[in-house]
């Protein structure tokens, strides 16, 4: 059982070499005014070995004859006019910002999330960096978790977490680097051991680490399967399960509690994108997980909610290019339009909202509605096929029978 400075986890540390790097994100530091973000699709040619490299989120493929990927389209932006305000310093991911207080509008230095201790998993890079700096911003301590791998998962260990501890501390924050593995129950435990034992306590998961392996369904290696379903899918259930077991414990001794879990799932796993059945069948799986953690948990006081973003990593810069806004344009990509989303479900206020899915980009945030029904036919008894499709165009009503279509631009 977990509970506040038990020992029980292993709580162990950064082990990697410690000669760290954390790339630096070359976006503007503020952007203010309004915009509007022009709807574009990129096409981007893949020839030969391809589907090696495809990026996360993207979608509609051309399939050639041979069944190899012959393009792959990618997401047309077509968000409404964005209207950008980007005072809060808690917006900001950037290198030597000041992060508290978080809003400057606010009086003295109260944050959304002062008092709060945080887990994001794979903040060392990319995405959940910008959520670990929003997060802090708002007053929460961090353990900052990567272990520093390659974009597939494999390479040299680097240690990009304790660079984002330091630019939180520099900030007048407070975090600590953990390089754990957090695609297995003793990972996940050495990771929320960290919280407790450095901490006290744990109140925020944010799951985000993940690696990227595509190819065409036909082509993928099992490894290649089971190591990307393992780090997104079973990443995000260790977690969970760790946390969840010591919010549990916490409940039934009796502290309030307000415990926030915000996973990552991704328009390919919502909306299913050729060239990722590894990646789409984890982040899909998150999806529902998410739902089932959110109605396992919510009587305990912990709400689970997911985002898919959109961002500007290496995810996506590997295949779609530098994805620079236009001078003096918002920019859509800029990684740190997703981590206020992140931080407004982490907060007390956001209670109510529990076993929901938003897709975040630019300044868009979507609400997706989980599988719903959307057409029936019922009667007292089995139907024959042959009832089956004399009944299909009432089943469908106005829909198509096809394949469904992706939404967002896509
Ligand atoms: N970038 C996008 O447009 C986009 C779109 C949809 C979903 N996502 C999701 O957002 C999340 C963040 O992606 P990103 O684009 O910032 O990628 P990224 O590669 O920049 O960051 C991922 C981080 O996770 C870490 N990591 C990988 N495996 C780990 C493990 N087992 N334990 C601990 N850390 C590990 C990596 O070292 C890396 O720093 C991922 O889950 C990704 O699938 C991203």
């Amino acid at each position: 059982m977990l509970s506040p400075g038990a020992n029980a986890l292993t709580g162990t540390r950064f082990t990697g070499p410690r000669k760290a790097s954390a790339p630096v994100l070359d976006v503007p530091k503020t952007s203010t005014g309004t915009g509007s973000v022009v709807a574009t699709t990129t096409v981007v040619e893949l020839t030969g070995a391809v589907v090696d490299s495809l990026p996360d989120a993207l979608v509609p493929a051309v399939v050639d004859d041979a069944g190899d990927v012959a393009e792959v389209h990618a997401p047309s932006i077509a968000a409404a006019p964005v209207t950008a305000t980007t005072k809060r310093r808690s917006l900001t991911c950037l290198v030597g910002s000041a992060m508290l207080p978080a809003d400057d509008t606010k009086e003295g230095n109260v944050g959304l999330l002062d008092g709060k201790v945080a887990i994001v998993t794979g903040a060392g890079r990319g995405i959940g960096r910008c959520e670990a700096l929003s997060l802090a911003s708002e007053g929460a301590a961090i353990v900052v978790n990567d272990l520093g791998a390659g974009l597939d998962g494999t390479g040299d260990r680097t240690n990009p977490a304790q660079a984002v501890v330091d630019e939180i501390t520099a900030a007048g924050g407070r975090g600590i680097a953990n390089g754990d593995d957090i695609a297995g129950y003793s990972g996940a435990e050495a990771v929320v051991g960290t919280a407790i034992e450095h901490f006290g306590r744990l109140d925020i998961l944010v799951n985000n680490a993940g690696i990227l392996r595509d190819k065409m369904s036909f082509n993928l290696e099992e490894r290649d399967f089971d190591d990307v379903v393992r780090v997104h899918l079973k990443g995000h259930f260790s977690m969970s399960r760790t946390a969840g077991a010591y919010w549990r414990g916490q409940h039934k001794a009796g502290n309030p509690i307000a415990g926030r879990i915000i996973n990552t799932t991704s328009e390919a796993g919502l909306f299913g994108s050729v060239g990722q059945a590894n990646y789409a069948a984890a982040k899909g799986g998150i999806a529902t997980l998410t739902v089932v953690l959110a109605r396992e948990y919510e009587h305990f006081g912990v709400t689970v909610n997911a985002i898919a973003p959109r961002a500007r990593t290496r995810m996506t810069t590997s295949a779609l290019g530098a994805l620079e806004p236009e001078p003096g344009a918002f920019d859509t990509w800029a990684p740190e339009n997703v981590a206020p989303v992140v931080a407004w479900l982490a907060t007390d206020q956001a209670a109510e909202v529990n076993g929901q899915i938003f897709v975040v980009w630019g300044g868009a945030v979507h609400l997706v509605a989980h599988y719903q029904p959307a057409g029936s036919i019922v009667r007292d008894r089995a139907w024959t096929p042959q009832e089956l499709l004399d009944n299909q165009a009432e089943l469908f009503g106005d829909r198509s029978s096809g394949i469904p279509p992706f939404p967002f631009g896509m």
